[in-house]
């Protein structure tokens, strides 16, 4: 981990550069990008309370510009152009590092882990030994427990067209078994940022890591998300129960507000009379997305009119949860002093099933010493017409 006294000096310098000596030539002369290839600007956005220097980076293709930081290898903002190339802030989020070391609540941008979403009582058996992780969501764990990843710095450096964040989760950490090495990429090429994950383990463990961005594709000042079309390609769903933890079930989501084989607006059916969209208070589930998992195929499309700017998710996961930021309440101020409130903002956390480790049906979400484990979530952005 990097280590600077507060103030220290060497880290404060901006550090420009592009994927290849042509591109850094282009960069120091010029300032439009060559196609395909993006720059890569780091800086030290501020410092943990153990004086830990947590460095943020720009990314930029020309068109899109993304910031990602170290403090829970979190995308912090993504500007992207409308129909009309007007550039806006379509993610929520804060400017200053302190801001969203105070939010322990919203998760806006993280990276969730060691298991992302939730497992039941914060319980799990794995090769006969039960393991306990600390809960934090009613009696239930939620996002690797109290401090998870989202809460760490992770280390981090510079690669062709983005920036690489390794974290080293020790063995016990939160309760999971088994020192975690875990790196997430994200890079920005063609008008598609794309996050990779890897991981290796000492021991036996489980892992389920996805990102928590919140979206709002009118930009992320302008209300909220209800007339933003979705779809989201799965015929089913994992069924949940008053704590959000899945039944084991899996339901066609045929007949019900969950139905998004065909865009639908995000708020045409959230307060349909539905037992489920009760126990979420709107949406907050998992959809199981057509096969085949393991291959980046689409898995949602959204679609703002107001703006024109679409987003396509693909990815390699098995689920995805669409939350549609139910517990958002105005207490957040975001970045322009905007109060965040109900449904400013929509997650579509690419993962494995919540509580899979509680339900053998579902895929497997362990990793074993010599396997590597492997994800990929790709955000595309275009607009229409
Ligand atoms: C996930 C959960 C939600 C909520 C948010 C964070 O999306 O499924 O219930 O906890 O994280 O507020």
């Amino acid at each position: 981990m990097r280590k600077a006294a507060r103030g220290g000096k060497e880290e404060i310098k901006k550090v420009k550069h592009a994927a290849t000596p042509a591109g850094i030539l282009f960069a120091l002369i010029a300032g439009p990008l060559v196609n395909g290839q993006s720059l890569v600007t780091r800086s030290i956005w501020g410092y943990t309370a153990d004086g830990t220097a947590a460095p943020i980076y720009e990314i930029s293709d020309g068109r899109i510009e993304a910031r990602v930081a170290a403090w829970g290898a979190r995308l912090v903002s993504l500007r992207t152009p409308d129909r009309a190339g007007k550039m806006a802030d379509i993610v929520l989020g804060y400017d200053t590092l302190q801001d969203y070391v105070n939010d322990t609540k919203t998760y806006f941008g993280s990276t969730v882990g060691r298991y992302g979403n939730r497992i039941a009582l914060g319980k799990f058996m794995l090769d006969g030994k039960q393991y306990q992780i600390p809960v934090n969501n009613g009696v239930n764990a939620l996002h690797g427990g109290m401090v998870g990843f989202d809460r760490k710095v992770w280390d981090s450096r510079e690669i062709p067209n983005g920036v690489e964040f390794t974290l080293v989760s020790p063995d016990g950490d939160m309760g999971f078994p088994g020192t975690l090495t875990l790196h997430v990429r994200y890079t920005l090429a063609g008008d598609t940022l794309r996050l990779d994950y890897s991981a290796t383990a000492d021991k036996t463990t489980v892992l389920n890591v996805t990102n928590h961005a919140y979206f709002n594709l009118n930009g992320d000042d302008q209300g909220d998300v209800l007339g933003q079309k979705l779809e989201i390609m799965a015929q089913e769903f994992t069924p949940v129960d008053a704590g959000l933890i899945p039944t084991g079930a899996l339901l066609p989501v045929a007949g019900t507000p969950l139905d998004f084989r065909k865009p639908e607006a995000i708020g045409a059916r959230i307060h349909d009379n539905n037992e489920q969209m009760k126990l979420g208070n709107g949406y907050d589930f998992n959809w199981v997305l057509n096969g085949p998992a393991g291959e980046l195929r689409t898995a949602a499309v959204v679609t703002d009119e107001q703006s024109g700017r679409k987003l396509t998710v693909a990815t390699t996961e098995p689920g995805i949860q669409f939350y549609s930021g139910n517990f958002l309440d105005g207490s957040f101020t975001g970045r322009h002093g905007v109060k965040y409130t109900q449904h400013a903002g929509f997650c579509l956390e690419t993962q494995h099933y919540p509580d899979s480790p509680n339900h053998a049906n579902f895929p497997s979400t362990v990793l074993r010493p010599g396997q590597t484990f492997h994800s990929t979530t790709s955000l595309t952005f275009s607009t229409i017409k």
